[in-house]
């Protein structure tokens, strides 16, 4: 399948998206959208596949929202067309997705990697909700991920300074999982994903479902929806497999399928 503003790819078990829009520097318009999309959902219904990568440039993972394409938009429009409200279908996906973030992740950027389970950066990566600086507001997350990923004091800099954070303060602040050298970016980020999709995949997809549950549940709630799934994790052979292979000191072999 060809897409325009993307490359789409299988590495064994994983599914590698690579945003590509180098003039643009990744610029997220109404096309990617719709790809990105397509392709996470072709993904999460391939049986194949039981993780994604999504990365971007070297020089950008993605620079924001397209400008270009948002700059006449009136305010009815933006209102009727629910501008950037489709996004929203980026985590709906069930499998887990890392995005492996090198160089600029700004604005729709970063609220894209935020969308993401958990994002891997390079040395390079710059982080940051510009938004301020065009006479608007994050629209596609920043305000309410990034907050609940680095607290209130760093969101609140970031999102009314417009500053950028490097990939060090990043990782400091709890927005990041990992930081790798710019070389070993993609590698670091496929090799995770090739461990998650060797897991029992039944388990993997409520793992990332319980975690992703943690903000928007209260705390008993979350704990008891945690319990339920653990508990409904011994009708799979998955759980029988792996806790025999670890008595019987082999690896397991779990049935993804
Ligand atoms: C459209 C973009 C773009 C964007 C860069 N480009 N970011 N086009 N939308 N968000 C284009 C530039 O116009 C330019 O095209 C080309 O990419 C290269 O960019 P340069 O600026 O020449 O590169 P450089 O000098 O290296 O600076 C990199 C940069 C800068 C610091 C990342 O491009 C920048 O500040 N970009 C905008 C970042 C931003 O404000 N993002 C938030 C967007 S708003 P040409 O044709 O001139 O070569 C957003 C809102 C979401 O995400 C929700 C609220 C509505």
């Amino acid at each position: 399948q060809d897409f325009e503003t993307l490359l789409i790819e299988t590495r064994g078990d994983v599914g590698l998206i690579t945003l590509n829009r180098p003039k643009a520097l990744n610029a997220l318009n109404s096309t990617v959208m719709r790809e990105l999309t397509q392709a996470l959902r072709s993904f999460d219904a391939d049986p194949q596949v039981g993780a994604i990568v999504l990365t971007g440039s070297e020089k950008a993972f993605a620079a924001g929202a397209d400008i270009k394409e948002m700059q006449p938009v009136n305010f009815v429009d933006a209102y009727l067309d629910d501008l950037l409200g489709g996004w929203e279908a980026i985590a709906a996906t069930r499998k887990p997705i890392i995005a492996a973030v090198s160089g600029y992740a700004l604005g729709g950027g970063c609220e894209l990697a935020m969308m993401c389970d958990f994002i891997i950066a390079a040395e390079n990566a710059k982080f940051g909700q510009p938004e301020i600086t065009l006479g608007v507001i994050p629209g596609m997350g920043g305000s309410q991920r990034l907050t609940r990923a680095v607290g209130k004091a760093k969101a609140m800099d970031l999102v009314l300074t417009g500053r950028m954070m490097d990939a060090a303060e990043a990782e400091r602040a709890g927005l990041v999982a990992r930081i790798v050298s710019t070389e070993r970016l993609l590698d670091e980020a496929l090799e995770a994903a090739a461990k998650i999709a060797s897991f029992s995949r039944v388990a993997v997809l409520m793992a990332k479902d319980a975690v992703n549950r943690a903000d928007e549940l209260t705390l008993a709630e979350g704990l008891r929806l945690e319990r339920r799934l653990f508990q409904s994790l011994f009708a799979t052979a998955d759980q029988k497999e792996g806790m025999a292979a670890f008595m019987e000191k082999r690896k397991p072999d779990f049935n993804n399928r």
